[in-house]
């Protein structure tokens, strides 16, 4: 479901949407927390997170932050 708008290699399909691939790990789980609380608002990740078992936050934060990510000069 997240590749819809992050891409299954991690970089957004949706202008409007973040890269994800080679995030750190627990900034993803943070994230994805938050929006589950509320604590962090956006309408599109609400829905989203609400749908998520601490578990799956955990798979897909490791999922994304394995993916490997290189940054030039
Ligand atoms: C309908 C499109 C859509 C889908 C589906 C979606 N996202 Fe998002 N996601 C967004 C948008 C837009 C934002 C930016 C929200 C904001 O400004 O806070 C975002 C933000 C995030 C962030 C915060 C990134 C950052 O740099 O702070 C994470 C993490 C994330 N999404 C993970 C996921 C995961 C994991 C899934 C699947 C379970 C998913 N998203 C599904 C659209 C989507």
């Amino acid at each position: 479901m997240c590749q819809v708008c992050h891409g299954k290699d991690g970089i957004a399909k949706l202008e409007e949407a973040p890269n994800l691939a080679g995030q750190k790990e627990s900034y993803l789980v943070k994230a994805l927390m938050d929006y589950k609380t509320g604590a962090r608002q956006n309408e599109q990740m609400a829905v989203v997170a609400s749908g998520l078992e601490d578990a799956d936050i955990a798979d897909v934060a490791a999922y994304y932050a394995s993916i490997p990510f290189k940054v030039g000069p």
